[in-house]
């Protein structure tokens, strides 16, 4: 599996995934897409002070940090689980500009994200605990009830499987009722097979490059 580090429009780095010819963010800014559509769009509108998370594709750990940061700052009590199939290789999550363009506050925080083990929920902060569970989500018996999904795979088109009704239906069910799932995806098929396991879907304006984003959430009764 050949993966590389590569530049965004907006300075920060992806991560590009040869065999599959998919990067992990938009080219047109990877920080910048984060932001909207997990951190504005999720995090902060979801707007509790305590809640559940759970990511799927950890990835480089973008979000995990840009959440601790707003945990810390926002004094958000949260609990994060990412699942992860295919973790990074040390010697591209060391490359990773995240800290570099974030400050100094991040530094600490993404070297704990990457060197916590995996399977254990662990503090990182005193806002912010953190189990990264290094696993195919498609076999995962999801155990935990979630105030909010970071739905972060890869596209509909290179990986259908994590897109389909047994997998929502799956998510569905370990979500919390007034949860909500983002995800940058708003195609036609994912929408329709969103709504058939029965979430409410709201279409709001997407990142840069990108018009419209998802926000679906499990009504609260
Ligand atoms: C679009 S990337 C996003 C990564 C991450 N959120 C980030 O900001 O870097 C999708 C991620 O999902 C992971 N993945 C792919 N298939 C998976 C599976 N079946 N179960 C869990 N993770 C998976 C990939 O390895 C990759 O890290």
């Amino acid at each position: 599996m050949k993966r590389l580090i590569k530049k965004t429009n907006d300075g920060s780095h992806t991560v590009f995934h040869d065999d599959l010819k998919e990067s992990f963010h938009s080219s047109f800014g990877a920080l910048t897409e984060s932001k909207h559509v997990f951190i504005q769009s999720g995090l902060l509108y979801f707007n509790k002070p305590e809640l559940t998370l759970l990511e799927i594709g950890l990835g480089t750990g973008l979000n995990t940090l840009l959440t601790g940061l707003e945990a810390e700052k926002k004094f958000i009590k949260i609990n994060y689980y990412a699942v992860e199939k295919y973790p990074l290789e040390d010697s591209i999550l060391t490359a990773l500009n995240y800290p570099e363009i974030l400050g100094p506050d991040s530094e600490q925080l993404f070297k704990k994200i990457h060197e916590i083990p995996w399977g254990e929920i662990c503090q990182i902060s005193d806002y912010f605990n953190l189990k990264k569970m290094k696993i195919d989500l498609l076999k995962l018996n999801l155990k935990e009830r979630f105030d909010l999904i970071y739905f972060d795979a890869f596209s509909p088109e290179v990986q259908p499987e994590m897109w389909d009704k047994t997998n929502f239906q799956k998510i569905i069910k370990a979500m919390n009722p007034g949860g909500i799932l983002t995800t940058y995806s708003s195609k036609g098929s994912v929408r329709r097979t969103l709504a058939a396991v029965g979430f409410k879907l709201e279409r709001i304006p997407g990142p840069p490059g990108k018009r419209e984003m998802l926000r679906a959430w499990l009504p609260a009764n």
